[in-house]
């Protein structure tokens, strides 16, 4: 049985990414764009049914050549009752494997990091994932194999500098930072939360905005911002500060701005707000929402702070960004405020 989720293009790389994330892709086949009736679809290739998708027979699946997992090439290397805890998915930023693994099998991290090294010949190093903390997004990684942390990661036409074990960068983020890549042509942009360059530099790259000025408040993160900067060349485009958003956001002067933070991002609302020209430019919110409060609440804590400032609002677009954790989405909401 060759089972597929077939999705609309544009709405293709959430599910995807949910899939990953839950581990439900079976990697043995290609993910296959196909068209019908005029539209373009991805057939995704899962190994089971999957709650809230309806699951389809392929009619010619695609495989891999000689594909074998990470859990096929572990087989005889660690005893198979802890087989199923061999993780399905990990991230590769640049040439860096980055990983989490689970405690039941924490004592064969060098036998999983040696075979992903052997899986990915141009890979220098293996990096475990404990999770990201704190206001900074700092993670928790431990070097398992190899020395290097510092890579450059290759992206839509932009290269993103960084020391994994320092930085975060989130796979499930591809989409948005795509879109902002098509947003902002001879515009004034504010990017409030800009960490690296994430939204900011493809912006730069590929729209070339009049001006972007990227806030980062963590030192090491605005200097890998400003390397990024210089890696891009978009030098005349990217004006960057190294500070707190809440008392260095410019006023009045946005024709768009960007608030890619989650967690308490409502808190700089305000801040966001009257970054925007009086004339009028668009807002994009970031926040964790829990799914029964999807989209209620981003808009209400918009509409709030707009009518504290004074300022109208008009909700353009809800999106969905990622799973953030169970029963918690990572949403943006595109909004006009005049
Ligand atoms: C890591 S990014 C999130 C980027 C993107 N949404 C993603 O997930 O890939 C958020 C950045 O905001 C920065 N930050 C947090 N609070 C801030 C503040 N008050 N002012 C400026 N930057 C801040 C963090 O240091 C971090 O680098």
């Amino acid at each position: 049985m060759n089972k597929i989720i077939l999705i609309p293009v544009e709405n293709a790389e959430i599910t995807r990414s949910e899939l990953l994330w839950k581990g439900l892709i079976d990697r043995s086949r290609k993910i296959k764009l196909i068209r019908q009736k005029g539209k373009r679809f991805l057939e995704i290739p899962v190994g089971s049914d999957v709650e809230g998708y309806t699951v389809i027979e392929q009619d010619a699946p695609e495989y891999y050549e000689k594909y074998q997992s990470l859990k096929d090439r572990l087989e005889g290397i660690i005893p198979s009752d802890e087989l199923k805890y061999v993780p399905s998915g990990w991230q590769m930023i640049g040439d860096i494997i980055i990983i989490s693994i689970p405690k039941e099998i924490n004592n064969k991290i060098t036998d999983i990091a040696k075979t992903l090294f052997d899986m990915y010949p141009r890979c220098k190093s293996v990096v475990q994932d404990f999770g990201i903390k704190g206001q900074f997004r700092k993670p928790n990684r431990k070097i398992i194999i190899g020395d290097k942390v510092e890579t450059i990661h290759k992206e839509h036409k932009c290269l993103f500098k960084m020391d994994v074990t320092k930085i975060m960068y989130s796979k499930g983020n591809l989409p948005e930072r795509e879109r902002m890549s098509e947003l902002g042509s001879e515009e004034i942009v504010v990017d409030m939360f800009a960490g690296i360059g994430y939204f900011s530099i493809p912006m730069a790259v590929h729209s070339k905005p009049r001006q972007v000025i990227a806030i980062e408040i963590n030192p090491v993160s605005y200097s890998y911002l400003c390397e990024n900067i210089r890696l891009n060349h978009v030098e005349n485009i990217i004006k960057s500060i190294n500070g707190d958003c809440a008392k260095v956001t410019p006023q009045g002067i946005a024709d768009r701005v960007i608030m890619g933070y989650v967690g308490v991002t409502h808190h700089y609302l305000d801040q966001g707000i009257r970054a925007i020209k009086k004339s009028g430019g668009i807002l994009h919110y970031h926040e964790t929402t829990p799914e029964s409060l999807l989209f209620d609440r981003p808009i209400a804590r918009i509409t709030d702070a707009a009518r504290l400032a004074g300022r109208r609002v008009e909700i353009k677009e809800c999106r969905r960004i990622k799973k953030y954790s169970p029963g918690v989405w990572h949403v943006v909401v595109d909004v006009r405020i005049q």
